[in-house]
């Protein structure tokens, strides 16, 4: 079965000190958490540190953002060989941020995603609608064309490896959370598409929730059927709340 991905997304939170901070704070809350893997996105900037400091637990590391190529002029960008050397295992692409506030395109982010692929990386896709698309009733139309543009070069040999969160664009950072009845049918639709892209393959792959998610809903959520972890925002600032989620899930 899929082991859940309960994943940290510190978004452009937290200092080198902060991480090293968190990282002490983190590990004996959670201690050899079962089951379960946990992994940690801090800001480039800390990930060094952070790597330093989660060195012998089974925390992994990911990345908030990646660029796919190798190297070249592009200024203030992050290639995948500078992330595997901090040893990433993980790098989130096509965040509703990344999308909306950069202008990130399913083009673009599809090159990332087989760029990643290729380099035995593993990308964590997000999709998800806002609430305008939610209530004409687009939901799973918008899901369906990110899903397609996002993934259009991946590498089928290496679906399992993919993680997908689906984070509704009205639910992150806003304390409004989906049902869990409503995640679990979007995560449905997901794992449908899925299906029929990547075949059995499907089954391996875990899509997560994203939005608002916290201690007092974690659990509710993770225990619907297609819902395998959590990619966490505001909660995953504190060591406290953090664990909670993965300990009292
Ligand atoms: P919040 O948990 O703060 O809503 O953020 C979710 C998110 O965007 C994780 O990537």
């Amino acid at each position: 079965m899929r082991a859940p991905l309960i994943a940290a997304n510190w978004k452009m939170h937290k200092t080198v000190a902060d991480a090293r901070a968190f990282a002490a704070d983190l590990l004996p809350r959670i201690g050899d958490a079962r089951g379960v893997e946990v992994a940690v996105a801090p800001p480039f900037t800390a990930l060094a540190a952070a790597a330093e400091a989660l060195a012998g637990s089974d925390v992994a590391l990911a990345a908030q953002n990646v660029h796919p190529a190798p190297s070249g002029a592009f200024t203030g960008e992050i290639s995948i060989d500078m992330l595997r050397e901090l040893g990433c295992r993980y790098a989130i692409v096509g965040h509703s941020e990344r999308r909306a506030i950069f202008g990130e395109t399913d083009a673009f982010i599809a090159e990332k995603v087989a760029a990643l692929q290729a380099a035995g990386l593993r990308p964590i896709l997000c999709i998800g609608e806002t609430l305008e698309q939610r209530e004409a009733d687009r939901t799973f139309e918008v899901l369906s064309t990110q899903l397609g543009g996002s993934l259009a070069s991946a590498d089928a040999a290496r679906a399992s490896e993919l993680v997908v969160a689906y984070e509704p664009v009205w639910a992150i950072g806003t304390g409004r959370t989906a049902t869990p009845e409503m995640a679990q049918a979007a995560h449905a639709f997901v794992r449908g598409w899925l299906r029929e892209r990547f075949g059995a393959d499907a089954d391996a792959i875990r899509i997560q929730y994203g939005g608002s998610m916290k201690p007092e809903n974690a659990a509710e959520l993770l225990a619907q059927p297609d819902i395998d972890g959590g990619l966490v925002g505001g909660a995953s600032l504190d060591p406290e709340s953090f664990s909670a989620i993965i300990v009292g899930r």
